[in-house]
């Protein structure tokens, strides 16, 4: 899965959506959802606000008014657990006076914290009512209902039944609330087990969605207006599902399949592993004009004794041949990647090798970490722990080099024309903010209503963060 937990980590989605009305027949009442971690997460956490919308839930931006607080959190790196802890002890106040005000409050615990923690969850923090998996929570309405009966729910399996058919479906005008760039998962779990990473433990083994599942989403969101879409899974490029055609297709062939959909303009996906990068997808990278040139790929590391002891199952040297690889398909491709700094036995040469690899890569964008033992991994075990100092310096000195390629990146994109799909207000009033084909952020003059317009405009300047861009 790589990036998914990083991205965003800590961006709440409260309140972004209001779910579908209330079912005349269920009582009204609010949800508030806090998001932590990947995209994926987003995602699970709009499935959720979905599934609650059939018990006539709509979502509140504030935890004082709500009578639920939905926490979905994320387990990939340091203290995630103690921070939910912190968090849920903050709550137990808040729930005795809606209690007293007359609102059933509950509070339900998912995502990857929750399959980690499990029961010790509503041990340590007794004002829990819920905690819910990854791989259940289309069970969170009927759990809730028992909860509200007075048992403590605790549901962390790993069931047969697909959830995704369990869910509903959103609403047409939930989609359209939700922006024109919508995520859509089509692979879950992974079975890499990178020693330093607990996703194989909390999310389980590797599963696809079926084609037919995915085009009929993907249909259906182009069909509310969205004109992007982010395919999402752990490892999405391990996705493989029977075609139409009746042979295996690969994520090329999806890609192609999703680019025939009306008013579907852009594909984008995340994240991939270099070991699933096979031809299909490359030609696709060559192919597909609503493909993206924008691939995140993390390597982690550049030395191969520290990839070996990742369980990385490729060499520095792969990795840069596949990256050639993939920008013969498509030069204009921008690579993205995450990096680890400190895994246990990292020397300061396996470290240069790591810099040299930036080097000769070259990023338009990055997410680096000290490495965090995670309980329950192999990594966890191994000795030849790097002292936290030596791991500060390294991550400065590696951000410093990968900040600078950013930079240089976002100049040279000033004087392109490009295709901007705008997205949502800027700041300003007058300005709407877009996305540039390499996901950077880009700020344009241009009307409210022209949001969900694909627009012609010319870069005219690299600003920290975003790019400027005029109206051609
Ligand atoms: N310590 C530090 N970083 C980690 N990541 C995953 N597990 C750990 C860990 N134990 C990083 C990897 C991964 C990204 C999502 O988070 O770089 O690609
Ligand atoms: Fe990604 Fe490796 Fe973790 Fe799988 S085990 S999600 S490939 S980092």
């Amino acid at each position: 899965m790589d990036r998914l937990d990083t991205e965003i980590a800590e961006t709440p989605v409260s309140g972004r959506e209001a779910p579908e009305q209330a079912t005349s027949a269920a009582p009204s009442r609010k949800v508030f959802v806090k998001t932590y971690g990947c995209q994926m997460n987003v995602y699970d956490s709009e499935r959720m606000s979905d599934a609650l919308s059939r018990d006539g839930y709509t979502a509140t931006d504030s935890p004082e008014d709500a009578d639920l607080v939905l926490i979905n959190t994320c387990h990939i790196r340091e203290k995630a657990a103690e921070k939910v802890y912190s968090q849920l002890g903050r709550l137990a106040k808040l729930k005795k006076r809606r209690q007293s005000e007359g609102s059933d409050f509950m509070v339900a615990v998912a995502g990857c914290v929750a399959q980690a923690e499990g029961q010790e969850i509503t041990r340590r923090a007794p004002v829990v009512d819920v905690v819910i998996g990854p791989q259940t929570y289309h069970r969170l309405p009927d759990a809730l209902a028992k909860a509200r009966t007075g048992a403590k729910v605790v549901e962390t399996d790993f069931p047969v039944e697909d959830k995704f058919t369990a869910l509903p479906k959103a609403p047409e005008k939930v989609i359209r609330k939700r922006g024109v760039s919508a995520f859509l998962t089509v692979q879950e779990g992974c079975d890499k087990f990178c020693t330093f990473c607990v996703v194989p433990y909390t999310r389980g083994a590797e599963t696809s969605r079926p084609v037919d599942a995915i085009v009929a989403e993907a249909e259906r969101l182009a069909a509310a207006g969205v004109r992007e879409v982010t395919l999402l899974g752990q490892n999405v490029n391990a996705w493989h599902g029977e075609g139409s055609d009746g042979r295996e297709w690969g994520l090329g062939e999806l890609l192609r399949r999703l680019a025939e959909i009306d008013g579907l303009e852009r594909l984008r996906y995340t994240t991939s592993h270099p070991r699933d990068m096979d031809d299909g997808l490359i030609e696709a990278h060559r192919d597909l004009p609503e493909l993206m040139p924008y691939l995140h790929l993390p390597v982690q590391a550049g030395s191969d004794r520290i990839l070996k002891a990742m369980n990385r199952r490729h060499t520095a040297d792969d990795y840069i041949r596949l990256v050639e690889r993939i920008r013969q398909a498509n030069p204009d491709l921008a690579l993205s990647g995450d990096f680890i700094v400190g895994f246990p036995g990292e020397t300061d040469e396996d470290f240069e090798d790591t810099m040299r690899l930036i080097e000769t890569v070259g990023y338009a964008q990055a997410f680096s970490f000290k490495y965090s033992p995670r309980p329950g991994t192999p990594g966890a075990d191994l000795g030849g722990h790097v002292d936290e100092a030596v791991k500060s310096e390294r991550l400065d000195r590696l951000q410093a080099l990968l900040y600078r390629q950013q930079r240089d990146f976002a100049e040279r994109c000033v004087g392109r024309e490009i295709d901007l799909l705008l997205e949502k207000p800027g700041r300003e009033p007058g300005q709407l903010i877009g996305r540039s084909p390499w996901l950077q952020p880009v700020i344009v003059n241009a009307k409210p209503e022209e949001i969900g317009d694909i627009v012609k405009v010319r870069i005219t300047k690299a600003g920290t963060n975003s790019l400027f861009a005029d109206r051609v």
